[in-house]
């Protein structure tokens, strides 16, 4: 870790270990951390690109030696748990339960309170996930993401090849801008809003609920060209993912995501309760973000 230096104004300097570091949230947390002049500690598998005031570790989550040497020091823990399966984070959690950081736990907005079992394996995961870091007595601070625009970068290639983006399709919900809540997150970690944030869950979502083929549009508005997108039944839309070389468990994970996530009319003022702001539009994002997809 860098040196302590003395604190600039009213804030009190955190020491802040992001995990997921080099992901599209992750990026946007540590920036704005350092931006803050907090001292952080980046983790992932990969080691992130050299950011100045930023200590770059690698380790994986699933590994307790690793999250050991990774917490050293550390008061705040940006947690995100990107695995299918909770059952892993078990080491993780002994490791956080023994050196006692507050957590802010990336979890989803898709969550059912009221369910026994949640829609499909990527939401039960973050429920398992809330279970585990309750019931291990952590200081926690939920923070639950509806789907991050940052997402759609996954068709830039076929934009980029053509007008089409084909594949399976997935109930409308509220996009949000991973960028509300990279501010979210880091106004929860820095206690910038008027009083210490309760443990949530805070449900961070964008202003309008949007589909694909929303998206889609969107993304040609700000491309400037017609763009269509075109549902894959999801026996073709497994064979083409499996074909691509993704493992199975994640296929079978998005397929389910897919066919069974049911639609959300959730939008909620929960950026705007921890940052200060309204969320951002998705329209917003695809004109920032369009020169990815040219
Ligand atoms: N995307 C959404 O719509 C959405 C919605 C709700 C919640 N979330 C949660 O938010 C998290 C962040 O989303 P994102 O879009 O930023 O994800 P992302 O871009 O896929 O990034 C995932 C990050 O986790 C790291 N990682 C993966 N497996 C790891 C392991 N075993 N040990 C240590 N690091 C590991 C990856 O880096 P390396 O591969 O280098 O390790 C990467 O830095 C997700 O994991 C998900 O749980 C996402």
């Amino acid at each position: 870790m860098p040196e302590p230096t003395p604190a600039t104004g009213a804030l009190q300097k955190s020491s802040v270990l992001v995990t997921g570091a080099t992901g599209n949230l992750g990026r946007e947390v540590t920036a704005r951390l350092r931006a803050q002049d907090a001292r952080v500690r980046a983790l992932a598998r990969r080691r992130t690109g050299p950011v100045p005031g930023v200590e770059s570790v690698t380790g994986d989550l699933t590994d307790p030696a690793a999250a050991r040497a990774a917490l050293a020091g550390i008061d705040t823990v940006f947690l995100v748990w990107p695995l299918l399966d909770a059952a892993h984070a078990h080491g993780l959690v002994e490791v956080l339960t023994e050196t006692a950081p507050r957590v802010l736990y990336v979890s989803s907005a898709a969550i059912d309170d009221t369910a026994d079992r949640q829609s499909d394996p990527i939401v039960q995961v973050h429920a398992d996930m809330e279970a585990l870091l309750h019931d291990a007595g952590l200081r926690t601070v939920v923070l639950r993401s509806d789907t991050l625009a940052a997402n759609t970068r996954g068709w830039a290639s076929q934009i980029r090849a053509g007008d089409v983006v084909a594949g399976p399709d997935i109930a409308r919900t509220a996009v949000v801008d991973e960028r509300d809540v990279a501010d979210a997150a880091v106004a929860a970690v820095l206690g910038r809003q008027e009083r210490e944030p309760d443990h949530g869950p805070y449900v961070l979502t964008g202003p309008d609920l949007l589909g694909r083929a929303d998206q889609v549009d969107l993304l040609g508005a700000a491309l400037r060209r017609p763009l269509r997108f075109e549902a894959v039944p999801a026996e073709l839309a497994r064979a083409r993912m499996l074909a691509d070389g993704r493992p199975e468990e994640l296929v079978e994970a998005l397929i389910a995501a897919s066919l069974h996530r049911p639609e959300s009319r959730r939008v909620t003022d929960h950026v705007e309760r921890l940052t200060g702001r309204p969320s951002g539009t998705f329209a917003r994002w695809a004109v920032d973000r369009a020169a990815e997809f040219s």
